[in-house]
């Protein structure tokens, strides 16, 4: 099993499951142009997110770390036509791709993308009392994921889903030497996620075109 086995396999998944999409191909050509790197989401991840959101009825959403906004068409097309999503990222280059793309996509009416690092937003949004979301993405800086968790639960309701990428980054998670803090910020999150008695949470490894990498995700099963 290799790179490109996974690859020729995420091709194969992708021409069965995940239709031309003008508006979502448009997004990836638009952040490659910027200079944005590839980062985002998988298109059959992008569509897992989606039927995620869709299966829990989301009507709110919340997305920490956009780039060029891929991850957040995907989210922002399973929402209801009176739906919301809020979408944090902190580059004011990577703001500005986002909002081309989502212009694009036709979703500037269903989305509002707020500039600033993460932790300074999600105070602002709890302070002005927004949520609860049903859905949470988490898929920023990595070292901050323990305390993006601290802030999902908050802004959470029993029945909210909080999933976060890359809580596997090739295997290395499983090493509790590593100096990698991306890696200990992905460790110290999942031993939160599996101390936390207000969620019921799994891993689930992934490996693909963007490599070898996982998702958590965790049901709010008590009031937080
Ligand atoms: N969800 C996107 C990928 C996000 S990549 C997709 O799948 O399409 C991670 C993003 O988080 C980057 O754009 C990065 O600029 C942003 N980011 C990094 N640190 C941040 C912080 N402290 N606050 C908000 N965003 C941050
Ligand atoms: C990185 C960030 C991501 O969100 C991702 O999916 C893959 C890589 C990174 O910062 O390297
Ligand atoms: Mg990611």
């Amino acid at each position: 099993m290799n790179q490109d086995k996974w690859t020729a396999v995420d091709r194969y998944i992708t021409d069965l499951f995940v239709p031309r999409d003008p508006a979502l191909e448009a997004a990836l050509a638009a952040s490659d142009a910027a200079g944005l790197p590839q980062i985002n989401v998988a298109p059959n991840q992008g569509k897992l997110l989606q039927l995620l959101a869709q299966a829990c009825g989301a009507r709110s959403i919340l997305e920490i770390g956009t780039l060029g906004g891929y991850s957040t068409i995907w989210l922002a097309r399973a929402l209801p036509a009176d739906g919301r999503l809020i979408t944090l990222e902190a580059e004011p280059k990577h703001a500005e791709v986002a909002q081309a793309n989502i212009a694009r996509a036709g979703l500037s009416g269903v989305v509002e993308l707020r500039l600033g690092p993460a932790l300074t937003t999600l105070s602002q949004l709890a302070a002005e009392g927004r949520g609860p979301f049903d859905f949470i993405f988490i898929d920023a800086d990595k070292p901050s994921y323990p305390d993006y968790f601290a802030w999902a639960l908050k802004l959470s309701r029993r029945g909210s889903l909080i999933i976060a990428d890359n809580v596997v980054r090739m295997g290395a998670v499983a090493d509790a030497a590593s100096d990698d803090d991306r890696v200990q910020g992905a460790r110290r999150f999942n031993e939160l996620l599996a101390a936390e008695p207000r969620v019921s949470a799994t891993i689930i490894q992934t490996v693909g075109g963007k490599g070898y990498d996982g998702f958590a995700m965790a049901l709010v099963i008590a009031e937080p």
